[in-house]
């Protein structure tokens, strides 16, 4: 069954670790799966004021998420949270009040940090976050990558064995915990 999975990647910058944890991810899903790169770094910092006659941007995010079976969130960790950005994201799709895009699409969460916690707290605050948005969101395996130069090259290709069988260990389980909702 063709199932559409909508990427969201915590961090805006260019080289970013996680965009390429991101790309990692795409390459070992199934052959049935399609994925939607949806992007937040052009959403307006939400305003309730704005409901009415929302950002053409943010029209867009909400019929990309909409559009979508599954949500696979990949965030770094700022200051110990999920970053700004993406909660701002996960604000502006939460509303209208009762017309949330997120309830009920079945959530991965994965990150990866330079540090030696791999972004834990980031998805801990994020995860709180999908639970209030009633997203069924995979528990198990955890990622909690601890990123080293050169682990992920930029088109995705994961340069230690052990690591890339760790993330299709993952994609595995996501896509099946994907298929009990579609
Ligand atoms: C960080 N970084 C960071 N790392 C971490 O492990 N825990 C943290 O709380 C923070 N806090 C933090 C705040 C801010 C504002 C920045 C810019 C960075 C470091 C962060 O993990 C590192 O910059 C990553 O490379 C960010 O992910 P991307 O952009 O490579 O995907």
């Amino acid at each position: 069954m063709a199932i559409t999975v909508a990427v969201i990647v915590g961090s805006l910058r260019k080289g970013s670790f996680n965009g390429r944890l991101a790309s990692a991810l795409k390459k070992l899903g199934p052959a049935d799966f399609t994925f939607t790169d949806v992007r937040i770094d052009d959403l307006p910092l939400y305003n309730q004021d704005d409901e009415a006659t929302p950002a053409a941007a943010v029209t867009r995010f909400r019929d990309q998420v909409r559009a979508a079976q599954g949500v696979i969130f990949v965030t770094p960790e700022y200051n110990r949270g999920m970053p700004g950005g993406l909660k701002n994201a996960l604000d502006q799709g939460s509303r209208p009040y009762g017309k949330s895009v997120w309830a009920g699409r079945p959530a991965g969460v994965v990150g990866t940090s330079p540090g030696a916690i791999g972004s834990a707290l980031a998805q801990h605050d994020l995860r709180g976050a999908l639970d209030y948005l009633d997203m069924p969101t995979l528990g198990q395996p955890e990622v909690y990558l601890q990123y080293k130069d050169g682990l992920i090259a930029e088109d995705g290709t994961v340069t230690n064995e052990g690591t890339a069988q760790f993330l299709q260990g993952w994609m595995d389980r996501y896509a099946a915990w994907i298929r009990r909702f579609a």
